[in-house]
């Protein structure tokens, strides 16, 4: 029998790895289940968010019919932390074969099960060694980008990637970009804005009149707080993970990068209105800075809008981020509208509607033109057809259908010798043996030498020229610098 999860310097092999993948604010929404020798569990973090992680135990949430935008951008972590292991079980000569969401109804916290195909050992071929090598590149660049375009061939490899984990993901061009940016700097002014609802009592000011339909996916409707409410919670949680933290969760200020000197940044603001975190680390003071001209976004679609699709779509994501990294591009995310489209949602699941006190700037304009296309699914008696409407409706009249999960910003870096090499720290993952019983938690082996090498892939990428398959396992078992937890 293969042993590829044999001992605890072997788990964290596959689990490193992981580890690296972007996470919605870095919450690291994970943990990770060895059921036996030759089978690993993705799990949804099962703990209780008192360590730090912010997140607690989310894997009902998940199936609840109205989520908020919790869940699914979790998932979306969750699928990427998936496709990173895939690639580590890869660089050992060994087969992933991987079962989305297996026991739905049983274990809604079982994210996906990676057992080891038996009797396939096979070199890892040099696009997936060029992937793997860029788990420990990549990271959320929110520096300025050059104003070179990135070159269309690269937009290409990115596109394909993607579509290999039935993603699909399209370059937002001309007036579609522009709309990201205001509807992005929209947002963020709401969320800024939101401060008071909550705490002092204005919990539903605009009323719900009008606004509730009794449907079937909403039967708790009648105690939903509230848009308004939603929104001011949903701020406080935000400046709650954005600072530095200790635990190895949350976004560091120092990754922040520079304020942008513009009303539609291309960069979102964590500071909410410059309130949270002071300012001097993240250069609040002076005019601001420059960023590119036409910033570069793209947006990932997936077919449908349920869990799996969530996890298909961070696969995606994460799959098209180490392509670019791979080819010396920068990627940052801007999913602010999507997330409030899913607060909108979870307070109005028929409509979607979005509706903000006089006065405010922000106005994410849901619905827009209630006559328009996608009738269909406007008024489908699913829940997930609905949800995947109103985000849809974020960039007006589209030409596609499909519903719209992450939007990226791509570009090189303007001064890569200048700018700090800052990494987003990690914190100790939740890793359990369930071979033993009870249950035991798997702790991190002391450093030592490499773990069990599987094939020995040729050295040398056609792309990257870098070394061969023993360098990389060195860096799979310790990466660069050493950024690979909370330091
Ligand atoms: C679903 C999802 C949504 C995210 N949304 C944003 C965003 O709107 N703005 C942003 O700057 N980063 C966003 N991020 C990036 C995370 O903040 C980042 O992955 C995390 O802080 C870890 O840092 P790293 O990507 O540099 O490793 C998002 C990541 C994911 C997976």
């Amino acid at each position: 029998m293969l042993k590829p999860f044999g001992d605890a310097r072997s788990i964290y092999h596959v689990v490193e790895p992981a580890l690296r993948a972007p996470s919605v604010y870095n919450t690291q929404p994970w943990s990770f289940r060895i059921i036996a020798d030759d089978r690993i569990e993705l799990r949804a973090s099962d703990g209780d968010g008192d360590d730090g992680s912010g997140c607690g135990r989310w894997d009902l949430l998940l199936h609840a019919p109205a989520p908020g935008p919790w869940p699914r951008e979790y998932a979306i972590s969750c699928g990427a932390a998936l496709m990173n292991l895939r690639l580590a079980v890869r660089m050992l000569g060994h087969d992933p074969v991987i079962s989305l969401l297996p026991d739905p109804a049983g274990d809604p916290g079982l994210l996906a099960s990676v057992q080891i195909a038996a009797g396939r050992v096979h070199k890892p071929g040099s696009l997936e060694r060029e992937l793997y090598d860029a788990i420990w590149q990549r990271h959320t660049d929110r520096w300025p980008f050059s104003d070179t375009p990135v070159r269309p061939g690269i937009l290409a490899e990115m596109e394909q990637a993607a579509a290999r984990e039935h993603g699909w993901l399209r370059p937002l061009h001309g007036t579609f970009a522009r709309r990201w940016l205001k509807v992005a700097a929209d947002a963020d002014a709401a969320i800024a804005a939101a401060r008071d609802g909550w705490e002092s009592g204005r919990q539903d000011a605009l009323g719900r009149a009008g606004t509730v339909a009794a449907t079937g996916d909403d039967a708790a409707g009648a105690d939903r707080p509230g848009y308004d409410a939603l929104l001011s919670q949903f701020r406080a949680e935000l400046a709650q993970r954005t600072g530095d933290s200790d635990s190895g969760s949350g976004i560091p200020l120092a990754t922040l990068g520079p304020r942008p000197a513009t009303a539609k940044p291309p960069v979102r603001d964590f500071t909410l209105g410059g309130t949270v975190g002071g300012g001097t680390e993240r250069g609040e003071v002076g005019p601001g800075e420059r960023f590119e001209r036409h910033p570069q976004l793209m947006m990932l679609f997936t077919d449908r809008d349920d869990p799996a699709d969530w996890l298909r779509a961070g696969q995606a994501l994460q799959r098209a981020l180490l392509t670019a990294a791979s080819l010396g591009v920068s990627t940052s995310f801007l999913t602010q509208p999507l997330e409030l489209a899913d607060l909108a949602f979870r307070d109005d699941p028929q409509h979607g509607r979005v509706r903000h006190p006089p006065g405010l700037a922000g106005h994410l304009g849901l619905p827009l033109h209630p006559h328009t296309v996608d009738a269909s699914q406007r008024n489908s008696s699913s829940p997930v057809d609905r949800r995947g409407y109103v985000r849809r409706r974020l960039l007006g009249a589209t030409p596609w259908l499909e519903v719209p999960q992450m939007v990226i910003r791509v570009g090189y870096p303007r001064d890569p010798a200048g700018k700090p090499d800052i990494r987003t720290p990690r914190r100790e993952p939740d890793i359990t043996d369930a071979r033993s019983d009870p249950p035991v938690r798997v702790a991190r082996p002391p450093a030592g030498p490499c773990p069990p090498a599987g094939p020995r892939p040729p050295g040398g990428s056609p792309r990257t020229g870098q070394a061969g398959a023993g360098d990389r396992l060195e860096t799979a078992w310790r990466p660069p610098g050493g950024r690979h937890h909370s330091s």
